[in-house]
C-alpha cells in the first residue's frame, strides 16, 4: 500500500525557517529581545503543538514569558471537545483587550481546534477585532509566516481552510520540562465516535515514519529525557496508514529497545483497536510503563453502539481481564461520559456497574456537551441537567471511594518511582502506574529513579518514605 499521507515539503519547510531568521533580524534590529506567551487549552496533543510553536517563536528570536502582560506576542492554543472549554477561552481571549491597550504594539494569534470549527474561526475574526491571527491545527507549522504577515506587513492573517492533513517533520520545539517528553506518533482520527469533535477538526489519521519517531527517541534519550510519552487519539490504529506492517505494538517494542534508563508511556488507546499482542510486548519490555488508559465511555451496550465505539461491554471487560493477566500489577484508568444523549436512569446503572468491576485508579468524568455539527448534537437528549449533574455525582462519588481504597492497597508497598520535582517542601514523584508520590528528600533526587515505600494514601496520591 502506497503512503497516504503527504509530508510537508523539506522546501516549504525552509521558506518557513528563513522567514524566521528574517524576523529575529526585524527584532536585532530594533535592538531588543520580545517576548512571547503561548497558553494551552486541552489534551497532551495541544501541549505538544504549543511545544513546537514555541520552537518556532525561539527561532524567531523571542523570549518565553509566562504571562500576557508583558508578551509582545501572544499565542492561545484552544480545544473544541465541550462547551465549557470554548467558553473560557472566548471569556480570556475577550480579556486580553485590555492587555492589548496597556501594550499596543502586542500581536494575538489564537489557534488550535476551536479555529478548526469554520463558524468559530469566522466568530473569532469578526467579533474579537483585538486577535491579529487566526489558524487551525493543520497551519501550525506556517505560523512564521502568519506573524510574519501580522508583524512585518501590519496585516491580520488568518489560515482556517481544512484538510484531511499531512505531517511536518522537524519542526523546532522548546520542551516545557526536562524530564518528561511528548511525542506524537501520528495525528487526527477516523473514528468519529458520534459525540466528538476531534475528527471535524484534526482530520484523518495519519502516522509518522517509525525512523522519525526512533530518531526523535533516541535523541531525547541522549539529551537525559527519563519519560516519553507517545501521544494519538488512537494510538492503537498507527501505521495502518503507512503500510509498511508496523502496528504500534511493534512501533512500542523498537522503542522500549533503545538504550539508556527511561520509562515508556502512551496515550489514547481505543478499545477497538487494543490487541492482545499490546499487552504482550508491553510485560515484554521493563521500560514500558504497566499503565493503560482505556477509555469506555459508557457501561451500557445501547449506549456504546449510538456512541459509534464498536465495541460492547463484555469485550471491553475481556480486554482489561487479559491485561491483569499478563501484567497483575497493571494500572487502569479511563473516561466516562454521564448523561449521553438519551441515556436512561438504568443505562447509567451499567456505568456505575463497570466502575465497580473494573476498579480504575483513577477515572476522567465528563457530562455530554454537544457539539456542533456531530451526529450527537441532533439527538433527542429529553434527560434535565440536574438530573445528569445528580447522576455525575453519584459516579465521581463512587470513583473516589476505589480510588482511595485502591491507594491504600498500596500501603507497605516498595516500588521504583522517577522523582519529577517538588511541591511545597516536599519531593514529587510518578510511580511506573502513573500513581503521584509526595515524600521527603532532597532535591538533588529529581530525575532520577529510586525505591520509595508507600506509608499513606489520599484519593489523589500516594506518601512515601525513601528506600525499601
Ligand atoms: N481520543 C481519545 C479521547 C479524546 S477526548 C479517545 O478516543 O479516547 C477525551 C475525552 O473527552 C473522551 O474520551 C471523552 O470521554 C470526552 N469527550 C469527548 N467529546 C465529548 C463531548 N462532546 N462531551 C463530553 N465529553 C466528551
Ligand atoms: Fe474522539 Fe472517538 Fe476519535 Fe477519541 S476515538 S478522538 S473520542 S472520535
Ligand atoms: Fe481538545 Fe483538540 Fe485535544 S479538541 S482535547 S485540544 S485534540
Amino acid at each position: 500500500m502506497e503512503r497516504k499521507t503527504p509530508l510537508i515539503s523539506a522546501e516549504d519547510l525552509r521558506r518557513q525557517a528563513e522567514i524566521s531568521d528574517y524576523i529575529k533580524s526585524f527584532w536585532e534590529g530594533q535592538g531588543k529581545t520580545p517576548l512571547a506567551y503561548v497558553e494551552t487549552y486541552g489534551c497532551q496533543q495541544n501541549e505538544a503543538d504549543s511545544e513546537q510553536l514555541r520552537g518556532m517563536l525561539e527561532r524567531c528570536g523571542y523570549g518565553l514569558t509566562d504571562g500576557p502582560e508583558d508578551a509582545d506576542v501572544i499565542v492561545i492554543n484552544t480545544c473544541a471537545i465541550r462547551e465549557h472549554a470554548e467558553q473560557r477561552v472566548f471569556g480570556n481571549v475577550g480579556a486580553l483587550v485590555h492587555t492589548k491597550r496597556r501594550h499596543p504594539g502586542q500581536k494575538i494569534f489564537v489557534c488550535g481546534c476551536m479555529m478548526g470549527q469554520p463558524e468559530v474561526a469566522e466568530r473569532m475574526k469578526k467579533s474579537y477585532v483585538h486577535v491579529d491571527g487566526v489558524f487551525n491545527p493543520h497551519h501550525l507549522w506556517q505560523f512564521p509566516e502568519l506573524l510574519y504577515r501580522v508583524l512585518i506587513r501590519h496585516k491580520k492573517a488568518a489560515a482556517t481552510e481544512n484538510s484531511d492533513g499531512a505531517i511536518a517533520e522537524g519542526l523546532p520545539v522548546v520542551r516545557t520540562n526536562r524530564l518528561k517528553a511528548w511525542v506524537s506518533i501520528m495525528y487526527g482520527c477516523n473514528n468519529f465516535c458520534t459525540y466528538c469533535i476531534v475528527p471535524y477538526v484534526r482530520g484523518r489519521e495519519r502516522s509518522r515514519l517509525p525512523e522519525d519517531i526512533l530518531a526523535e527517541c533516541r535523541e531525547l534519550i541522549a539529551q537525559g529525557y527519563k519519560e516519553i510519552t507517545l501521544l494519538g487519539q488512537n494510538v492503537n490504529s498507527y501505521g495502518k496508514d503507512l503500510g509498511l506492517g508496523v502496528d504500534f505494538a511493534d512501533l512500542l517494542a523498537s522503542i522500549a529497545k533503545l538504550d539508556g534508563e527511561f520509562v515508556l508511556r502512551f496515550m489514547t488507546s481505543h478499545p477497538r483497536d487494543a490487541s492482545r499482542k499490546l499487552f504482550d510486548v508491553m510485560a515484554a519490555h521493563p521500560k514500558i510503563a504497566h499503565q493503560f488508559h482505556l477509555p469506555f465511555q459508557s457501561g451500557n451496550d445501547r449506549v456504546l453502539k449510538a456512541m459509534n465505539r464498536h465495541y460492547d461491554r463484555a469485550q471491553y471487560l475481556s480486554l482489561i481481564e487479559y491485561g491483569r493477566k499478563v501484567m497483575p500489577d497493571i494500572v487502569f484508568t479511563s473516561d466516562v461520559i454521564v448523561g449521553f444523549p438519551g441515556e436512561t436512569a438504568e443505562e447509567f446503572e451499567d456505568t456505575l456497574t463497570l466502575i465497580e468491576q473494573v476498579r480504575f485508579d483513577a477515572l476522567f468524568t465528563f457530562i455530554f456537551s454537544p457539539r456542533p455539527g456531530t451526529p450527537a448534537a441532533r439527538m433527542d437528549d429529553p434527560t434535565p441537567k440536574a438530573e445528569k449533574n445528580a447522576r455525575f455525582d453519584r459516579l465521581v462519588a463512587l470513583q473516589n471511594r476505589i480510588s482511595e481504597e485502591k491507594h491504600r492497597d498500596y500501603i507497605g508497598r516498595t516500588l521504583r518511582v522517577l522523582v519529577d520535582g517538588t511541591d511545597g517542601d516536599q519531593l514529587t514523584a510518578r510511580t511506573d502506574g502513573g500513581r503521584l508520590v509526595r515524600m521527603q528528600g532532597d532535591k538533588e533526587l529529581i530525575g532520577k529513579f529510586i525505591s520509595a515505600t508507600i506509608t499513606d494514601a489520599t484519593t489523589w496520591s500516594l506518601v512515601a518514605e525513601i528506600g525499601a
